[in-house]
C-alpha cells in the first residue's frame, strides 16, 4: 500500500484509468466499521483508495475538531490489512491552500436531523467528497448507513451534479452489546458507554414491536424510543425522529413507507448517532 499526500501525486499514481477504482472517504482513526467498507470495496474494485482527512469546513466552532483522535500509524496498518492499495492523507493546507471562495450548499435534506443542530457541517462534507472525487475520480465510492443523512445528501449530490460514480451504502456494524461503532466512542466514560447501550436496544425494541404489528404510528415509534432513553441518567436527547428516507419527510403511519428512525444522544461530551431503516407494516 502507498501513502500518498499531495494531490498531484494521486493523480499520478491514478492516471492509468483502466478498470475500477473504489474510494472509501474517512477522517480516520479507523475500527471495524471503516475497515467493513473497505473490504467491501476490496470485494468490488480493481483498485481500492481509502482518504484519512480530518475535515475542518465540517466542524462547527464549538466542536471537536482539535480533539478528533488520531492516529495514522494504526490507520495504515488497518487500511493495508483491509486490502487498500492508497492511503490518500492530504494535509489541510494541501486541501485548502486559501480560504474556499466556492463550495457547495445542501438545501432540504440539510434542515433535518443533524443538519438542525450541525448549521453548515452537510455544506462542508458535500464540499470535501466533491473535492475527493475530483481527486481521486472513483467509478465507486462507499458510505456507511450509520450516517444515513450523509449518505442520502451523497446520493442526492452524484445525481444532482451528475458524477459518474456508484455510491455503494455499507451496513452498520456495531460492538457485541449492539452500541454502533465509532471514533467518537473513545471519548466515553466506562458509566457512559454501558448507558449508551440503550440506544440500539431502543432502535431494536421499536423495530420488534413494529414487525408485530403492535406500533402503527409515527409518534408512537419516537415516544418508545424516548422514553427507554430517558431511563439512561447520562443520556441527552438531541432529537429522535421517524421520518421517510431518503428524503427526509414527516409521516404519520409507518404503512408500506421506507421509514428512518435516526437518534443523537449526548453522553457527557460525546454526541453519539445512531438509525435503523425498514419499511414499514
Ligand atoms: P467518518 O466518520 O470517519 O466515517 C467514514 C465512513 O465510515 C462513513 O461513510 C461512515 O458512515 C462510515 N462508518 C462510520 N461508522 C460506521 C459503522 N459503525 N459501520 C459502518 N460504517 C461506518 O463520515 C465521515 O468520516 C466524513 O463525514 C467524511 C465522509 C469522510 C467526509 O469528511
Amino acid at each position: 500500500m502507498r501513502i500518498i499526500e499531495t494531490i498531484h501525486e494521486a493523480r499520478q499514481a491514478l492516471v492509468e484509468r483502466e478498470g475500477s477504482i473504489g474510494l472509501v472517504p474517512t477522517m480516520g482513526y479507523l475500527h471495524a466499521g471503516h475497515v467493513s467498507l473497505i473490504e467491501q470495496a476490496r470485494k468490488d474494485c480493481d483498485r481500492v483508495v481509502v482518504s484519512v482527512f480530518v475535515n475542518p469546513l465540517q466542524f462547527g466552532p464549538s466542536e471537536d475538531l482539535d480533539r478528533y483522535p488520531r492516529d495514522l500509524e494504526r490507520d495504515a496498518h488497518l487500511a493495508e490489512e483491509a486490502g487498500a492499495d492508497i492511503l490518500f492523507t492530504p494535509s489541510v493546507t494541501e486541501m485548502y491552500p486559501r480560504s474556499t471562495q466556492v463550495s457547495l450548499a445542501v438545501k432540504g435534506l440539510s434542515e433535518r436531523l443533524c443538519g438542525a443542530s450541525r448549521p453548515g457541517h452537510f455544506d462542508g462534507v458535500a464540499t470535501v467528497v466533491a473535492k475527493l472525487f475530483q481527486i481521486i475520480q472513483p467509478s465507486h465510492a462507499y458510505f456507511g448507513q450509520k450516517d444515513a443523512q450523509q449518505l442520502a445528501i451523497i446520493q442526492c449530490m452524484v445525481e444532482d451534479l451528475n458524477f459518474p460514480i456508484e455510491i455503494v451504502p455499507c451496513p452498520t456494524l456495531r460492538e457485541p452489546d449492539g452500541l454502533a461503532m465509532s471514533s467518537r466512542n473513545v471519548y466515553l466514560s466506562v458509566e457512559e458507554r454501558n448507558q449508551a447501550t440503550i440506544l440500539n436496544n431502543a432502535l431494536s425494541k421499536v423495530t420488534t414491536e413494529v414487525e408485530k404489528g403492535n406500533i402503527t404510528q409515527a409518534n408512537e415509534v419516537v415516544d418508545l424510543v424516548k422514553g427507554m432513553i430517558q431511563t439512561a441518567p447520562l443520556g441527552e436527547i438531541e432529537y429522535v425522529e421517524a421520518l421517510t428516507y431518503p428524503y427526509l419527510q414527516p409521516i404519520t403511519h409507518l404503512k408500506d413507507q421506507r421509514v428512518i428512525i435516526a437518534l443523537a444522544v449526548h453522553f457527557g461530551q460525546t454526541r453519539l448517532i445512531d438509525n435503523v431503516i425498514w419499511t414499514g407494516k
